[in-house]
């Protein structure tokens, strides 16, 4: 069997498929800048053949991009626990919660399973430096994986970060500009800029790949739950990407014969003050309005206006999902409340996921005794200061 069965590329708004074979950004039929998918050729593996693998995002080689295991940039990401959170779920008479938690992973957040794909593909269909806006977190992913590639690494990010972001990056050897305004400010800067500068641009869902590491988190939760999946997963969303990539895995594992047709109610979780996807949620339209004037102490979900909302929106609604505001007051109150019950010092992303299954569980649009995993995206030790 072929290391990855990977065949083209496909657009999620248009018709059009690509050769995988050179770097591609978006869709470029005419007026259409979708996202592009990597489409695989799915191959007749059987969950058994995975089981005695390493616990990396590599391990489901076959539905990922690289085409040898020479290609792969790794730091070990991946294969994060699945905690059962009993004492946090007792506090809300809920027996049946758990924590997917995503701090343990290189750089200390889930954004290194997107980039180990990302710059995996780059570098090896090419590239020789990459560039990105950032919230925080996947600047440093790109950088140490840029670094452990040996790609120069561009990153964009608003001023007002969290200084711990801009400090690792610049010790993973990447050139950091600081950006009076927003993420998608930093995002407009590369890409006025990189034909001119060789930059590959990986903002997020912006090239196909990213998507692909962030899927992983799906087949390893179906994995975990004995090849089931939960009722219902509450996701941090700033762009989407492993919201979105989940559902691609569970769509590929069906047909590869591992799961049936059964999905959790997908939850997209933002903060009050930056909440575009609740907002377009509520009012049934089918993309976002960019949230003006973005405000939130979680830095990941400062993302006024996700590329691929089409996508979290379509997911959202075809899983009767939900979406939910938190507060930052209340996003504090998460964070110590999973410190204290469950001994993880989550971000505030985690924060406010735990607390959207207390405001779930109020409006009656989750029942006590389901199943529900909440996503701690990150560690909370960046978010100190
Ligand atoms: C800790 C954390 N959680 C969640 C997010 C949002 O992730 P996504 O862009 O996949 O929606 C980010 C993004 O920066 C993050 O750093």
């Amino acid at each position: 069997m072929r290391f990855s069965t990977l065949s083209h590329l496909a657009c999620t708004k248009c018709p059009a498929t690509f050769e995988a074979t050179r770097l591609l950004d978006v869709c470029r039929q005419a007026g259409c800048g979708g996202s592009l998918f990597a489409v695989y050729d799915l191959p007749a593996l059987s969950r058994d053949d995975i089981a005695g693998r390493d616990r990396s995002i590599w391990r489901w080689h076959e539905v990922m991009p690289a085409r040898s295991a020479d290609e792969i940039v790794t730091l070990g990401e991946g294969g994060t626990p699945l905690l059962r959170a009993d004492r946090l779920g007792a506090r809300l008479g809920m027996p049946n919660v758990w924590v997917k938690e995503e701090a343990g992973n290189p750089t200390g957040s889930f954004k290194a399973r997107g980039l180990s794909a990302a710059v995996t593909m780059a570098r090896a269909l090419g590239a020789r430096a990459i560039a990105l806006p950032t919230a925080g977190n996947a600047g440093g992913a790109a950088a140490a994986y840029a670094a452990k590639a040996g790609l120069a690494c561009h990153v964009f990010m608003p001023r007002d970060t969290p200084k711990v972001f801009a400090i690792e990056c610049e010790a993973y050897g990447a050139r950091v500009t600081l950006v009076d305004g927003l993420i998608d400010d930093c995002g407009r800067i590369v890409a006025q800029r990189k034909d001119a500068e060789g930059w590959f641009d990986v903002s997020t869902l912006k090239e196909p790949y990213r998507v692909e590491g962030k899927k992983t988190m799906g087949y390893e939760l179906a994995e975990q739950l004995g090849w089931t999946l939960p009722d219902v997963v509450v996701y941090p969303t700033g762009g989407g990407t492993g919201l979105i990539g989940m559902w691609k895995a569970w769509d590929e594992m069906e047909r590869m014969g591992w799961i049936g047709p059964a999905r959790p109610r997908m939850v997209s979780v933002q903060a009050e003050g930056c909440a575009p996807i609740p907002l377009a949620f509520a009012s049934g339209a089918t993309v976002s309005a960019r949230a003006e004037d973005a405000r939130t102490y979680a830095s990941g979900l400062r993302v006024p206006k996700a590329y691929a909302d089409y996508l979290i929106l379509s997911i959202l609604r075809e899983s009767k999902g939900d979406a939910v505001a938190v507060t930052d007051d209340e996003m504090r109150r998460g964070v110590s409340e999973m410190a204290s019950s469950e001994g993880l010092f989550a971000a505030p992303e985690g924060g406010a996921a735990w607390i959207a299954v207390e405001k779930l569980l109020a409006a009656g649009r989750v029942d006590r005794g389901e199943r529900v995993v909440v996503f701690d995206t990150g560690t909370g030790y960046k978010y100190v200061a």
